[in-house]
């Protein structure tokens, strides 16, 4: 029996969790965030694979059967490798899923131009994982990417909501239309911003959608469930949630109610 393990390099993965319990309030989980070693976004593929691996291993240890990746940049950069090269000799029973999957088959049903504009951190958009999984979904789409490498920091440091905040939202967003005036759907591609929302939509084209991915996710994760259900038995339904950071679990308590809008406790632990 086990527990859903929902992974971020930090805090933005909540935003992740939160949708998933909104959609599956019944499952028990176990968050771990990497704030000691945040921000994964401008990291080599090696680190966040290895950094990553450490956190799924921890996670497998805690007893979580299945480990969701919430985080864009380990799962463009960590997922296939460990998907394909670790699980399969040192734990073959276990799963562990991403978000950039399931956000590509959500965006190419709700785009009507098949423009499609993608907002994440400088790893996610190099790695091209968005453009690759959707070209592979939805053949014929064309897809633009713009790193936005000031919306985490704001996010981080509590400035998402403050006047000095419109400049970079707005710079980035017209940084990303420049680059294909005819997108009409915007994937916000890391974790951290829908914290952003209020003024992504001050500065949004009109018509423009705009996908942030919890309640995607959440569906994904719902649906697999459903056709895995010797998975779906292995997980305990107590409706609990336990929080891990690798930093000051003062602070973690603190910024983690930004993004869930409730008190929290956490824990401290370390990765290696
Ligand atoms: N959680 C990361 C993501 O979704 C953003 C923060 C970071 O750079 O570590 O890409």
């Amino acid at each position: 029996m086990g527990t859903i393990g929902v992974f971020d390099s930090g805090y933005g993965g909540l935003t992740i969790l939160d949708g998933i319990r909104q959609r599956l309030p019944q499952y028990d989980y176990i968050y771990l965030g990497d704030n000691a070693r945040t921000p994964y976004g401008t990291r080599s593929f090696d680190v966040v694979y290895e950094f990553t691996l450490q956190a799924v291993k921890k996670l497998f240890a805690m007893g979580c059967p299945l480990v969701i990746l919430g985080c864009n940049t380990a799962s463009a950069k960590a997922l296939r490798s460990i998907q394909q090269q670790y699980l399969p000799e040192h734990a073959p029973d276990r799963r562990v899923l991403g978000v950039i999957r399931p956000t590509a088959e959500v965006v190419g049903q709700l785009s009507h131009t098949g423009h499609i504009g993608v907002l994440a951190t400088e790893g996610t958009i190099k790695s091209q994982s968005y453009k690759m999984e959707i070209e592979k979904l939805y053949p014929g789409s064309t897809i633009v990417g713009q790193a936005c490498p000031m919306w985490v920091p704001l996010v981080e440091n509590n400035e998402f909501d403050k006047p000095g905040a419109d400049y970079f939202v707005k710079d980035s967003l017209q940084k990303l239309m420049a680059q294909d005036p005819l997108i009409d759907t915007i994937i916000l591609g890391c974790t951290h911003y829908p914290l952003l929302l209020n003024k992504i939509n001050l500065y949004l084209p009109q018509g423009v959608k705009v996908i942030p991915q919890g309640q995607y996710i959440a569906t994904s994760l719902e649906d697999y469930l459903r056709r895995h259900p010797d998975m779906n038995q292995r997980l305990t339904q107590g409706g609990t949630t336990q929080y891990f950071t690798t930093e000051s679990a003062t602070k973690f308590r603190e910024c983690a109610s930004l993004f869930l809008r409730e008190d929290i406790t956490a824990q401290r632990i370390t990765l290696n």
